[in-house]
């Protein structure tokens, strides 16, 4: 899309922009700006490679919002700030597909897909066929129109016939180029089908952020992705991060005096030429294969990978490469006869639900919490499985007794996708649920506006007191290694452990003696411990478990104060003043910090020695990194990069966005690319791996 020439001048055009911050931009540099603020999106979200640090772009962004502003007439419908739409969508249209929208044949072994073969070569003429092989990505599909260069529609697949007119939501996904030079090869309108997906980073991330407000978690990132493409307010869609596959061209209508271009003339040929202007098309994962065992051992291999990608794939999908073939071939009414699915193993399983327990979770609310007869779905056993709430066990259809299906994909935690009534058998009981704490015996309650039943003796709830230390220890808040569930409740058993305050003051000489309890282990666990005082504000925050308080949430608590008792002088106002901060949260953080039982917990914490300060907006002068700067490139394995690159700033170092004489350390995860290469270019620049970027933060012991 880029080439080298190009993606130099428009990095360097970036820097320049940003240098002239704060003056007024010329009319004359707004395109530049566009083409800059373009090439930036490509670069993070088509082929994530970014090289621009967040807030860089951000201030790009500014600059151009900015500029439009004080002269609407020079607005584009393709400038980056177009995707961005005001006000709530009112309906979605329906429009008809240029040309249907058809399903694919499915295989599921070799053998289907020697049948697959032997009727291709049958139907085509040709003893061994090329095939392009890519994955079947397991999304919503989409089909979009571009006229004269510009994204003109975007619609669902609906009946295959008629779909659902969803322009504006796929506008905010930053892969889909908003304009595109279709007209380079004489194309005046083209019709292209992919694959909205949620990737499985986000998959969790916006389930743990439902679950945090009392809603069921989404059983797969397919039913995400479909449910987001439907939302009527296209800013909700854009921060769903949704991302777009486009591998198949169904409609072209040529410029006059024009022919079919030959790059058009192979499904592989059309993937190049999608990609190359910028979309992202499977070029990178496809692969061009002679003759079906090749194929064969490619969709064997490749489904191994499966868990290693960032999204779900269902299978892999074979198709035809040269087109003239494909059209000799022809199609059902149902599917094309070029073209077959090869599924992989399925993640789904059927299981008969046994009984219903109910859980107490730490803020008290009561979670069904579903017994099924033990079934492998994904490489894992599952034995139970949570309903949620009453509101989705009415949804799904639940009753004891019942047959149900359970699917586990893009997330850790299995879900139920429904039920089976018509394999009722007349013995199936209702889930009754109870009137009061199954631990502790209080009266549960049930706000009007929630969907969940709970205890509302929170401090005296054993079950509440204990999930709320396994939290406070949990890989995402404190992360204690080693002081997982099975510890704290055994510890809670023994006494020595009555709250949270009380992880930092346990009587290790006591537990030295309990069975189970080596040296080794012991050691290690006070080391966790004592590392835990100094994790960032933010992960304090989220430990402590205050309602409606996710990860995300927690991160802009952080940044909002130097001290963490500074929220005891905030008012409800103040608090609503931050990013996606509502009347909900504020209320909760507020009666969080004006709470006496919290404020004397906090104040234990505090003598403790845990980290208080936002060390962000105080940056350490002396931390093991202070002075040096710092750049990733790659995947890395141990840390994801957000918490990489949280590691650089507490410890004092400085994040820089691209490789130059300025940077001390290029840390090179796995398939690192032009970054590398250019680092070992710069005496100056040390390439090191995750490992040695561990030591050098001292974080190393703690993975050890
Ligand atoms: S080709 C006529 N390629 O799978 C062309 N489909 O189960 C038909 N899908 O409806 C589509 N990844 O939504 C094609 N690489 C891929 C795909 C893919 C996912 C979806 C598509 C299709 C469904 C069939």
């Amino acid at each position: 899309m880029f080439t080298n020439e190009q993606t130099k001048i428009l990095q360097q055009a970036g820097k320049n922009f940003l240098e002239t911050a704060g003056k007024a931009l010329p009319v004359s540099s707004v395109a530049l700006l566009r083409d800059v603020l373009r090439f930036h999106e490509y670069r993070y979200y088509v082929i994530n490679d970014p090289l621009i640090a967040d807030a860089e772009y951000d201030r790009l962004y500014k600059m151009l919002e900015k500029a439009e502003e004080a002269d609407p007439s020079i607005i584009t419908p393709d400038s980056p700030t177009q995707r961005v739409s005001k006000g709530l969508i009112k309906d979605f249209p329906k429009v008809q597909h240029l040309v249907p929208m058809l399903s694919l044949d499915n295989s599921y072994n070799a053998e289907d897909l020697i049948d697959f073969d032997r009727r291709a070569r049958e139907l085509s003429g040709v003893e061994e066929i090329e095939y392009c092989v890519e994955p079947k990505f397991d999304g919503a599909s989409i089909s979009l129109i571009y006229e004269n260069d510009l994204l003109l529609r975007g619609a669902t697949r609906g009946d295959g016939v008629v779909g659902d007119d969803i322009t504006t939501n796929i506008r905010q996904i930053r892969s889909v180029p908003l304009s595109a030079k279709f007209s380079q090869y004489g194309i005046q309108q083209i019709e292209i089908r992919g694959e909205v997906l949620m990737n499985k980073n986000n998959f969790k991330e916006y389930n743990d952020a439902i679950e945090e407000q009392g809603l069921p978690r989404l059983a797969n990132p397919r039913n995400a992705a479909a449910g987001s493409l439907r939302i009527k307010d296209p800013k909700e869609v854009s921060r769903r991060n949704l991302e777009a596959f486009l591998y198949h061209v169904s409609d072209v209508t040529l410029q006059p005096g024009h022919q079919q271009p030959e790059i058009l003339k192979t499904h592989d040929g059309t993937l190049q030429m999608l990609w190359d202007m910028g979309f992202r098309s499977p070029e990178k994962e496809k692969k061009l294969l002679k003759g079906i065992n090749a194929v064969i051992d490619h969709c064997l291999a490749f489904e191994k990978q499966r868990d290693d990608l960032p999204y779900e794939i269902d299978g892999m999908v074979v198709k035809v490469n040269k087109l003239e073939l494909q059209e000799r071939m022809g199609m059902t009414t149902h599917h094309p006869r070029w073209a077959i699915a090869f599924k992989f193993k399925a993640r789904q399983a059927t299981s008969k639900l046994t009984a219903v327990e109910f859980q107490v979770g730490r803020t008290g609310a009561i979670t069904p919490v579903a017994k099924i007869d033990p079934v492998t779905v994904g490489g894992v056993t599952v034995g139970s499985i949570s309903v949620h709430n009453e509101e989705y066990i009415k949804d799904k259809d639940l009753l004891i007794g019942d047959t149900i299906l359970i699917e586990r994909s893009g997330d850790v935690i299995p879900q139920v996708v429904k039920s089976f009534p018509e394999l009722r058998t007349g013995d199936e009981k209702t889930i009754e649920f109870p009137v009061t704490c199954p631990v502790c015996g209080s009266l549960l309650e049930k706000p009007e506006d929630e969907a969940v039943w709970r205890c509302n003796n929170s401090n005296n709830c054993e079950a509440q007191i204990v999930e709320r230390i396994i939290h406070f220890a949990s890989k995402d808040a404190m992360d204690i290694r080693g002081f997982g569930d099975a510890i704290v409740k055994k510890f809670y058993a023994m006494g020595y452990l009555k709250n949270v305050p009380d992880i930092y003051r346990l009587p290790f000489d006591k537990i030295r003696t309990m069975e189970g309890f080596g040296e080794k282990s012991i050691t290690n666990l006070q080391a966790a411990i004592e590392a835990s005082k100094s994790q960032p504000l933010h992960r304090l925050i989220y430990a402590l478990g205050i309602r409606y308080i996710g990860e995300t949430t927690a991160k802009v608590l952080a940044n909002a104060v130097l001290h963490l008792n500074d929220f005891t002088s905030f008012s409800l106002e103040r608090l609503q003043e931050l990013e996606d901060v509502g009347p909900k949260v504020a209320g909760s953080v507020y009666s969080f910090f004006h709470n006496d039982q919290n404020l004397q917990l906090l104040n234990e914490l505090e003598n403790a020695g845990l980290q208080f300060k936002n060390l962000k907006k105080d940056l350490p002068a002396t931390g093991n990194l202070s002075g040096k700067t710092f750049l990733f490139t790659g995947t890395l394995s141990k840390l994801k990069r957000t918490e990489a690159e949280a590691l650089v700033e507490q410890n004092g170092g400085k994040l820089l966005s691209g490789v130059s004489s300025k940077l001390n350390y290029l840390v090179a995860g796995e398939d690192a690319g032009s970054k590398l290469e250019k680092a070992k270019k710069i005496a100056t620049v040390q390439v090191i791996s995750e490992t040695e970027f561990l030591k050098l933060t001292g974080a190393d012991t703690l993975t050890s």
